[in-house]
């Protein structure tokens, strides 16, 4: 007997999917169904994210550059619909939002793996953040495997050295498990790129986007925050508002940043 035809509800899976969203209020509230699809939506924008991360990586290993151009100009305008998205939550009141949130419990966004899986990917690691995750789960085991491997950072300065500019053995061989630090040799390299080296320059520009749409994000998301529960404290048990604000300063790429005063 050959396989049955494949239809779209079998190749996208359609019949799961649509059993996945599952209110836990009474009734259930309303406002329950679309902040359970934003989330999931946000959830695979991450993973999708990583997908293109990943061959972000593998192509300046191979020292593609127009590719990799191509492939950071489709994360980018996958980020710009992450940060429009927002606006759709921000239909969302506060007591709209309160007729549902007890419900939540300790959940937060804080436990999303994925979203510490980008950080981590773009250069911005932290071991802490593995420990909130419980051991042999799927997510940790993510987490611990993005946190070994090298960033987009790492990858980018392998692929200036090949390029034939004099970046330091010290960052080419650094232990990727520590954050990315801004670093003056680094920044005497890319002023260099900047000037005489358009094709290499314009790589550079990307990636400032790239950082530039994360911290978008992050702006839009603690605004949304502030306009739905002020200041009160983050069902993840964080100070809320007033600690997403302190990640609203941690560029991923802080050497790109740093040069600009400098050229
Ligand atoms: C009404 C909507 C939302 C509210 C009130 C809210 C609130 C918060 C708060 C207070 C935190 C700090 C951690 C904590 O103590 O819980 C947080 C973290 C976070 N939220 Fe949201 N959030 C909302 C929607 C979203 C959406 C749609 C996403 C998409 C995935 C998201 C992703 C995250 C992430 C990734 C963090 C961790 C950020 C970090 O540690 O830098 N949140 N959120």
């Amino acid at each position: 007997m050959s396989d049955p035809a494949v239809t779209y509800s079998s190749y996208l899976k359609i019949d799961e999917l649509l059993e996945l969203q599952q209110p836990r209020s009474t009734g259930p509230e309303h406002d329950e169904m679309l902040f359970i699809v934003i989330h999931q939506v946000y959830e695979l924008w991450f993973k999708e994210l990583l997908h293109e991360f990943d061959r972000v990586r593998l192509l300046l290993e191979g020292d593609e550059s127009f590719r990799v151009q191509h492939t950071l100009k489709r994360i980018l305008t996958i980020l710009k619909v992450m940060v429009a998205q927002l606006d759709i939550l921000e239909t969302m009141t506060p007591l709209e939002f309160l007729t549902f949130r007890e419900r939540l419990e300790a959940a937060s966004g804080f436990q999303s793996d994925q979203f510490r899986q980008v950080e981590f990917v773009l250069g911005l690691k932290s071991e802490q953040s593995i420990a909130r995750f419980a051991e042999n789960t799927r997510a940790r085991k993510a987490l611990v495997k993005r946190f070994r491997e090298p960033t987009i950072w790492d990858a980018f300065l392998r692929y200036l050295a090949r390029e034939k500019y004099a970046v330091p053995s010290a960052h080419l061989h650094r232990d990727v498990v520590a954050p990315v630090e801004p670093s003056p040799e680094i920044q005497r390299i890319l002023i260099d790129v900047y000037r005489k080296d358009p094709k290499n320059a314009e790589l550079c520009e990307r990636l400032v986007d790239l950082d530039e749409g994360i911290q978008e994000w992050r702006y839009r998301h603690v605004k949304m925050v502030e306009r739905t529960i002020g200041m009160k404290k983050g069902t993840g048990g964080s100070a809320g508002a007033g600690y997403l604000r302190t990640t609203l300063s941690q560029p991923a790429f802080p050497d790109l940043w740093e040069i600009r005063s400098q050229l």
